[in-house]
C-alpha cells in the first residue's frame, strides 16, 4: 500500500436527521452532511474546518462507524466500513473528543481509563495491559504517578493527554481529533498541538484534525478541507490554502484567524449575516447570502466541483477564472 493510497475514504456520503420544527409544526429533514467525498491519505494530517454546526462532528462520527450514512459509502483500505468488525476498526481508528471534562469517566482512575479499550477488546493479560498503560502515559508526557489519579484531580491539559493516551493504547493508524483543544486555555492549546505533532512523527500516525479555527489546523495539517453547511467547499494543501484561498468562504475564515486572539470561541468571519438555518438552506450556492463575490447565477445554481492539481473547489468563480486564464470567453 503506497503512501498516497487512502486509508479512509468517504464516497458521496450524506447524513440526514429528522428534527422537530417545534410544537405542532411537525418534523423536517436536516442534511448535516451533504454528498461528501473525501479521502484521508496514509501518514497525512488532514484538517477539517468550518463554523460550528456545519457538520464536522457528524462526519467524524460516520468515519468512526458510530453513525451510519443515509447514503454513500465509507471505505477503510478500499473495503466498506460496515464490513469491518468493531475490534478491527478500533485497532485502526481512534477518536479524541473535544471536551476532556465530559469524555473521561470521573469515577475511574487514569490507568483504568487508558486501559479501557484494551479491556473492552480483551487484549493482553492484565500485566501486559499495565505495562502498555505505563508506556502510553510516558508517550503523552504524563508522569507515572498520575496513573492512580481521577480526572477531577487533573488540569484540562492533563485530561486531554489522558484522552490521547486512551486513543493511542490500541496502537491505531488513524486518530480523529474533534476540536481537541477548543475546551482548553489558550496557553495549553499549543502544548497539546505540539504533542500531537510529536506523536505523529514518532508513531507515523494519520490524523483527521477537526476545528472551527483555521489557526489550529495550520499548525499540524498538510491538507485542509473546508466545510460549509454539510458540504466540502474547498480542499487544498495547507501552504496553498494560506497563500491563495480559492473559495470566498475560505478567505473569510482566513481573515477570522487574523484576529488578535485566534483560538478563542467561534471565529468572527466578518460575513455580516449569520450562519444559515440548516433546516432551511439557501438555494443555489448555500454560501450566497453571505458571499461578498456573489453573482446572479449563485442564487439558483449550485456550483459543480472543480478538481485540479491543487485540490477541489466548489464555486462559480473558479471555472470562470480558469476559462479566463485559458483565453476562453
Ligand atoms: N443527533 C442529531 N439529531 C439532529 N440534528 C443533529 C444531530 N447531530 C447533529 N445535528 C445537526 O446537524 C448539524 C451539524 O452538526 P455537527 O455535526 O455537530 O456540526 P459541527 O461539529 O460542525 O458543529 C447541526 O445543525 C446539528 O444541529
Ligand atoms: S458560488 Fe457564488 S456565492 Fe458561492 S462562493 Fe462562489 S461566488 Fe460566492
Ligand atoms: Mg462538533
Amino acid at each position: 500500500m503506497n503512501e498516497q493510497s487512502p486509508i479512509l475514504e468517504l464516497r458521496g456520503v450524506t447524513r440526514n436527521f429528522r428534527v422537530s420544527r417545534g410544537l405542532m409544526r411537525g418534523t423536517a429533514t436536516l442534511k448535516a452532511v451533504d454528498d461528501v467525498s473525501l479521502s484521508l491519505r496514509r501518514g497525512e494530517a488532514l484538517g477539517l474546518v468550518g463554523e460550528s454546526g456545519c457538520g464536522k462532528t457528524t462526519l467524524s462520527r460516520i468515519l468512526l462507524g458510530l453513525l451510519a450514512p443515509s447514503s454513500g459509502e465509507v471505505l477503510i483500505d478500499g473495503q466498506t466500513l460496515a464490513a469491518a468488525d468493531p475490534k478491527a476498526r478500533a485497532r485502526r481508528i481512534q477518536p479524541v473528543f473535544q471536551d476532556p471534562y465530559s469524555s473521561l469517566n470521573p469515577r475511574k482512575t487514569v490507568s483504568q481509563i487508558v486501559a479501557a479499550p484494551l479491556d473492552v477488546h480483551a487484549i493482553g493479560t492484565s500485566a501486559e495491559r499495565e505495562r502498555t498503560v505505563v508506556r502510553t502515559l510516558d508517550l503523552v508526557g504524563l508522569p507515572r504517578r498520575v496513573a492512580d489519579s481521577y480526572p477531577g484531580q487533573m488540569s484540562g491539559g492533563q485530561r486531554q493527554r489522558v484522552a490521547i493516551a486512551r486513543a493511542l493504547v490500541m496502537q491505531p493508524e488513524v486518530i480523529i481529533c474533534d476540536e481537541p483543544t477548543s475546551a482548553l486555555d489558550v496557553s495549553v492549546q499549543s502544548q497539546i498541538l505540539n504533542l500531537l505533532l510529536d506523536l505523529q512523527k514518532e508513531l507515523g500516525l494519520t490524523y483527521l484534525l477537526i476545528s472551527h479555527n483555521l489557526a489550529v489546523v495550520e499548525h499540524i495539517a498538510n491538507r485542509v478541507a473546508v466545510m460549509y453547511l454539510g458540504r466540502i467547499v474547498e480542499v487544498s494543501s495547507t501552504t496553498r490554502l494560506f497563500a491563495e484561498a480559492r473559495h470566498p468562504y475560505t478567505t473569510a475564515l482566513l481573515q477570522s484567524v487574523l484576529t488578535p486572539e485566534p483560538g478563542l470561541g467561534i471565529p468572527d468571519t466578518h460575513l455580516g449575516i449569520s450562519y444559515p438555518n440548516p433546516m432551511d438552506p439557501p438555494s443555489g450556492c448555500a454560501f450566497h447570502p453571505r458571499c461578498p463575490a456573489m453573482m446572479d447565477v449563485c442564487r439558483h445554481q449550485r456550483p459543480e466541483p472543480l478538481r485540479d492539481d491543487h485540490g477541489r473547489v466548489e464555486c462559480h468563480l473558479r471555472p470562470r477564472h480558469k476559462q479566463d486564464q485559458e483565453g476562453n470567453p
